[in-house]
């Protein structure tokens, strides 16, 4: 993705500095290009509290987007859109980690950053492919000297090199420029591509028209020359730009993935786009068609800005690839930060990534599951367990015995014996992030249940991470919820209320599973086995270190029991120096 829509006056002047500079800048040309090593000095590490210990995040500055995620030869590689001076956003360049176990990252120096004329604005997000003969590719859209969105290419130097450190951009760049009335500012964040049926390859870019958001589909006999396909892989009326899309086979084995050249009968496909309008992402199952090379939603979900999401909080620009090694897909999503500019500028760093989830099609095909990587399991340290604990009415149970701000928490609740209090469903009720601030974790009876985290002893200041059921005509209805209106006695914060439906039949059996991903200034939620995901940032005024608590609570009207639950302190992990 490219700026936030709160910098556009800032965009404006830039750009009218910049065209004053059009003329200088051809004689200066040499003073503008970085070196690595001279990004790298920009760089000292930051140890600023309400940092998180086990999400991926940069010592020090702003970073969006993941960027070309890939495993290649027994290394996974994590690029990122980075700022190397400042904590917000700026001067993006690509940054580069690399990791063996997805858990613990190594920073190298910047891979992509500023050299030439089609990319000396900025080096914006994009992907990788992995090309016949096992090598490398990266496509990224760079701002070039005219400040037009153009789609770039480089390769790595060297492959020998374990680390893939150096990259090489052909002197025959850009490869795809938005001719044939693109909208020069609005097509950015090219895809991974994939073979079509012909052979040549196929990629999308994000891009508009007027309102209508749209895929701008390119096909490629040689990955270097690319024609604009007469079709868009898929537009949608009404929904803006559309930022990183992605575009990827979907497996409907639990854990697993297919790689994006997979072609077969029935195979499902998943579509996502950012929108930079609401800043979410939606996305939907369907079929590609590949002889009309065009994708066709299932119509089982809306496919606008009010359907499906991987997360229904603070997540965006995410995006996925396929890991060979252990065959299954893994997504990565920006968190970005909920405190002030002025917050970031005191902390020295804004930006971090979800922890990498597995996702795979839902048994009954209508929506993804994601669950965060195994290997997350590895930090797993000291750990407590409740089985069969029955809260009343009113009843909130502390969890003790383990350090709740770097926690990671799975629980399941049993609410069958509640299940006649649920409140009657109004179906108007359409908007699950409405219905969960308007019955916020403050509000009393029918059936509500969770947890408060990264809370104080008094409880007045926590984030509350909860359940709430309906009866509907035919079946009840499950409501989930992250409150972080508590979260902070600091009042310039932005505590959005979140919330999803999730898609279970809770009447079958009553009960309901939780896990929750604690870590200082996050916390990442996976419902009912990773079907509603929902991510906040918040920042406690006093629930932090070991100050911070964890409670079950019950809020509604008959018995909730805690079947089980499972809470683990987590060991912190190498991130980028710290
Ligand atoms: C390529 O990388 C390998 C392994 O790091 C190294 O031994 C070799 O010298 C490098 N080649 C060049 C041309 O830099
Ligand atoms: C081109 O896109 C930019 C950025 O989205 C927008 O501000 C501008 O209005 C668009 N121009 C036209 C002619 O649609
Ligand atoms: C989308 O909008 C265009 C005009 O911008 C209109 O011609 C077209 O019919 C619309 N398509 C749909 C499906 O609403
Ligand atoms: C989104 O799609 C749904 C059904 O697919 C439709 O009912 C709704 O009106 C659409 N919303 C917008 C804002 O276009
Ligand atoms: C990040 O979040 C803040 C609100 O906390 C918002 O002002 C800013 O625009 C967001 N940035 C982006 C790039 O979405
Ligand atoms: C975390 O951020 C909040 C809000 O800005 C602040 O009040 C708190 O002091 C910070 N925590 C620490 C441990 O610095």
């Amino acid at each position: 993705m490219g700026r936030c829509r709160s910098c556009g006056s800032k965009w404006i002047l830039v750009t009218i500095f910049a065209v004053g500079l059009l003329m200088l800048k051809a004689v200066e040309a040499s003073h503008h290009l970085f070196t690595a090593e001279k990004l790298l000095q920009e760089v000292p590490p930051s140890t600023i509290s309400n940092r998180t210990a086990f999400h991926f995040q940069a010592f020090k500055n702003w970073i969006n987007d993941p960027n070309g995620p890939m495993y290649y030869n027994g290394v996974y590689h994590l690029f990122y859109q980075f700022n190397p001076k400042q904590p917000i956003w700026g001067n993006i360049i690509w940054a580069h980690s690399v990791s063996k176990d997805l858990i613990n990252w190594k920073p190298l120096k910047p891979a992509i950053y500023p050299t030439g004329p089609f990319d000396i604005n900025g080096c914006w997000s994009g992907s990788a492919t992995i090309l016949p003969g096992n090598k490398p590719a990266i496509l990224y859209t760079g701002i070039d000297s005219d400040n037009r969105q153009v789609q770039n290419i480089a390769f790595p130097k060297n492959l020998s090199d374990p680390y893939l450190q150096d990259w090489v951009k052909p002197d025959y760049n850009p490869v795809i420029s938005p001719d044939h009335g693109i909208n020069s500012s609005a097509f950015r964040d090219p895809t991974t591509a994939w073979p079509g049926s012909d052979g040549r390859w196929r990629l999308v870019v994000g891009s508009r028209r007027d309102s209508q958001g749209m895929a701008i589909l390119y096909s490629s006999e040689d990955f270097r020359t690319w024609r604009m396909e007469h079709n868009p892989l898929h537009v949608i009326n009404g929904t803006g730009m559309w930022e990183c899309p992605d575009f990827f086979p979907v497996s409907s084995k639990p854990f697993e993935g297919v790689d994006n050249s997979v072609h077969s009968n029935g195979l499902k496909h998943v579509f996502k786009v950012s929108l930079d309008v609401d800043r979410y992402e939606y996305y939907t199952i369907g079929t590609y068609d590949y002889a009309r090379e065009s994708y066709v939603p299932d119509g089982l979900s809306s496919d606008n800005n009010t359907g499906l999401r991987f997360d229904y909080g603070n997540f965006y620009a995410s995006k996925t690839f396929y890991d060979g090694a252990k065959r299954r897909r893994i997504l990565l999503g920006w968190s970005n930060e909920s405190d002030s500019n002025q917050d970031d500028w005191a902390k020295g760093w804004a930006g971090i990534h979800t922890i990498p989830r597995a996702l795979w099609l839902s048994k009954n095909g209508r929506q993804v599951v994601q669950w965060p990587v195994h290997e997350v399991k590895k930090l797993r340290h000291k750990h407590v367990a409740v089985y069969g604990k029955k809260l009343s009415p009113g009843d909130i149970f502390e969890i003790q015995g383990i350090q709740a701000s770097q926690a990671d928490v799975e629980v399941t609740f049993d609410a069958s014996s509640s299940l006649e209090n649920a409140e009657q469903f109004d179906p108007s009720w359409t908007n699950p992030q409405k219905l969960c601030s308007e019955k916020g974790e403050g509000t009393k009876g029918g059936v509500s249940f969770g947890l408060y985290v990264l809370a104080t002893g008094d409880k007045r200041e926590r984030t509350s991470v909860f359940f709430r059921i309906f009866k509907a005509k035919k079946r009840h209805v499950v409501l989930f919820c992250h409150d972080p209106t508590r979260s902070s006695f600091n009042s310039r914060l932005y505590k959005p209320i979140y919330g999803g439906f999730v898609d279970v039949e809770i009447q079958n059996h009553g009960k309901i599973s939780l896990r929750s991903l604690i870590d200082h200034s996050v916390v990442e939620s996976f419902a009912a086995g990773g079907k509603t995901c929902i991510t906040s940032r918040v920042y406690p005024s006093f629930a932090s270190g070991s100050n911070a608590r964890l409670f079950a609570f019950n809020n509604g009207d008959g018995e909730v029991e805690i079947s089980q639950l499972k809470a683990w302190e987590m060991r912190k992990p190498y991130i980028n120096g710290i």
